[in-house]
């Protein structure tokens, strides 16, 4: 099958005061010494990636004192040209939301709600073509999935996540195009597995080793699937599937407990 591009726009946010200062998921240890500049570096390669492919990529000053700051999917969710604001599970992250609600009433959004119940903007929600798949369990409240769809007026599809290390639901599933999707069934109830299984007969399974490669953690413009190049069973998978798998190395920021899919929110019109 052959797939087709189309140019997306992202926003992200420069790793300038990254660092693992607190832990917040079983990936960080505060102990283990972080390179900010060789963060900056690798976070640059992928931004200019993502320029190379034709999306355009916009991105939110940092902060001092918010080193989770780059991953940017955290910070809200962009529908319809309609933004929800994030509100953060962890105190450590929660000013981060006040940086992208700025941000969006600054660039012309008009339709701009910072959320009552928590969520952790695309970390937990992510848009399938005419679904949203809808994650719980660690971070999201399963209370603003209907936020979420009184907000935006669609339906959600909740799933509900059960490994600490996959805490988001975009650390366990990878949306490639409008019909399909890529997982980590493991990380999952029976219930929302026996749901995705229904859903996605074809979905590409991760193994274990590729999950903890963070390859999940994908953005994918319906052709072109950047992922940690270390998932290298993915990348094959990826490829009899006749997409175009393009690995990076993000090892800094893995750190932290993220890889691209964290780094890179989706604006959609
Ligand atoms: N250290 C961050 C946290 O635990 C990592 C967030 C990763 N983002 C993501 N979309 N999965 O909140």
């Amino acid at each position: 099958m052959r797939r087709a591009a189309t140019a997306r726009h992202y926003l992200m946010v420069r790793p300038t005061y990254f660092d693992v200062e607190y832990s917040i998921n079983p990936w960080m240890d505060p102990q283990k010494p972080t390179f900010t500049e060789l963060a900056v570096a690798q976070w640059e390669w992928l931004r200019d990636l993502f320029g190379e492919l034709g999306h355009t990529v916009e991105s939110v000053e940092p902060r001092a004192g918010l080193p989770d700051m780059v991953f940017s999917a955290n910070g809200a969710t962009v529908l319809n040209g309609k933004v929800l604001v994030a509100r953060f599970r962890h105190t450590h992250r929660s000013q981060e939301s006040d940086a992208y609600l700025e941000w969006f009433r600054q660039n012309g959004y008009r339709d701009v709600r910072q959320a009552q119940w928590i969520n952790e903007g695309e970390g937990d929600y992510l848009v399938a073509g005419r679904h949203v798949l809808a994650g719980s369990g660690f971070r999201t409240n399963v209370r603003a999935h209907d936020e979420f769809e009184e907000y935006f007026g669609v339906p959600v599809i909740g799933l509900t996540l059960i490994d600490p290390r996959y805490y988001h639901l975009d650390t366990a599933l990878a949306v490639l195009g409008d019909e399909s999707i890529m997982y980590y069934p493991e990380a999952f109830t029976a219930e929302s597995r026996e749901l995705l299984e229904e859903l996605y007969p074809d979905a590409i399974l991760a193994c274990d080793g590729d999950a903890e490669a963070f390859g999940l953690n994908a953005v994918s413009d319906g052709e072109h699937v950047v992922l940690p190049q270390a998932a290298t069973g993915l990348m094959a998978q990826l490829r009899e599937h006749g997409f175009d798998p393009i690995g990076v190395d993000l090892s800094e920021l893995l750190k932290a407990g993220g890889s691209v899919k964290c780094c890179t929110l989706e604006l959609r019109a």
